[in-house]
């Protein structure tokens, strides 16, 4: 399938000020140079807010980190997780049509997207509020067949049901997902086998969908407030807004009722202090180096595992040319090599250079 970006396009692109604070957050995750490892999940916070990943979307999040634009859209081209073309209002179908799904009856979902939906994959409905796709394995095939709707899976589908959960969520409702059978998750259809006594406790829902159903995020697009924003690494503390407070009342693209997020996903316990063993610290000493070459003739230091034309070149540069040199080199002189290999910190010791050499001196 050719991933080309869609001829209509918006003017601009921004992200939601919680969002964008979200975004500066993830990027701090990364050492200084590094900020280009922040790309996917920028690009999928976008698609989360605008439902689709524009061109503006793509720049911005481009000159966010810096990069060249033809580098976003490489990524954004690659990945069919990002969605190129405009998504129904309300959300996009994906349904799983690998061979669990296949053999379960994909082909009658597919056939009930093309009915209600459109005749063809990523088109919108004439009402704007969804589009559908065909999509490989989700990871579900116990409950098969079953479709990926927003952010939640809908299982053990029939034709009937899918069609019922597509009028639900036009009307505005969101159909609890998870198993849409009675099954309450991939136990046999005749009910549990085992662990039968557990059955009786168990929450109304299976982990999954009560999760979904107690985030209640499936159809809603995300501006930022839904939960806390989280960078531990950033403030310690375990929970930071970036400056930005939630704001209660955001326009959202969906209007669904969201319910309370649980206690404790707001309220995290400070992060008990882990005490660190003090690594043990070997002073580095510079090892005896040579000018040049005895007779002008070095060992070929590529023969040690782990050393190519850069490493040995460098070695020359620090003096060290035979076998033998590298063979008596003490605890004291390997951590001032490890320290001083620019660009190759530590090779000494993760590939035993010293051993390596005593054989290669001693002829072996
Ligand atoms: S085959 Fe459909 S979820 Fe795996």
């Amino acid at each position: 399938m050719l991933r080309r970006l869609h001829p209509e396009q918006p003017e601009s692109f921004a992200f939601t000020p919680a969002n964008a604070a979200w975004a500066e957050a993830q990027i701090s995750k990364y050492p200084e140079g590094r900020q280009a490892s922040a790309i996917i999940p920028l690009l999928w916070r976008a698609q989360e807010q605008e439902g689709w990943l524009t061109r503006p979307a793509i720049e911005g999040v481009a000159a966010m980190l810096g990069l060249a634009y033809i580098r976003a859209l490489e990524v954004a081209t690659f990945y069919f997780m990002f969605q190129l073309q405009p998504t129904g209002s309300i959300a996009n179908i994906q349904i799983c049509g690998t061979t669990s799904c296949m053999i379960c009856g994909a082909e009658d979902l597919v056939a009930v997207c093309k009915e209600k939906i459109s005749t063809k994959p990523h088109t919108l409905s004439a009402d704007g509020k969804f589009t559908w796709e065909e999509v490989e394995c989700l990871g579900a095939c116990a409950n098969a067949p079953m479709a990926q709707i927003g952010k939640d899976y809908y299982e053990d589908l029939t034709t009937e049901r899918f069609s019922e959960i597509l009028d639900e969520l036009a009307a505005g409702k969101v159909p609890v997902p998870g198993p849409q059978n009675g099954r309450y998750a991939a136990e046999p259809k005749s009910g549990l086998t085992s662990l039968s006594k557990y059955e009786a406790g168990r929450a109304q829902y299976n982990a999954s969908a009560q999760l979904a159903v107690d985030i209640g995020d499936t159809v809603k697009r995300i501006d930022g407030t839904e939960v806390p924003l989280i960078a531990p690494w950033r403030d310690g503390k375990g929970a930071s807004h970036g400056g930005v407070e939630p704001v209660e009342d955001a326009p959202r693209a969906v209007d669904m009722p969201v319910k309370e997020v649980r206690e404790e996903q707001v309220a995290r316990p400070e992060p008990t202090p882990v005490k660190a063993e003090t690594p043990q610290v070997v002073e580095g000493r510079k090892p005896e180096g040579l000018s040049e070459a005895r007779g002008g003739a070095p060992d070929d230091l590529k023969k040690i595992k782990g050393v190519g034309p850069k490493l040995e070149k460098l070695l020359h540069s620090l003096g060290f040319f035979h076998f033998d040199q590298v063979a008596v080199w003490s605890e004291d002189e390997i951590a001032w090599v490890d320290d001083n290999l620019e660009g190759f910190k530590g090779r000494v010791t993760r590939d035993e250079w010293v051993a390596q050499a005593r054989e290669l001196a001693e002829g072996k």
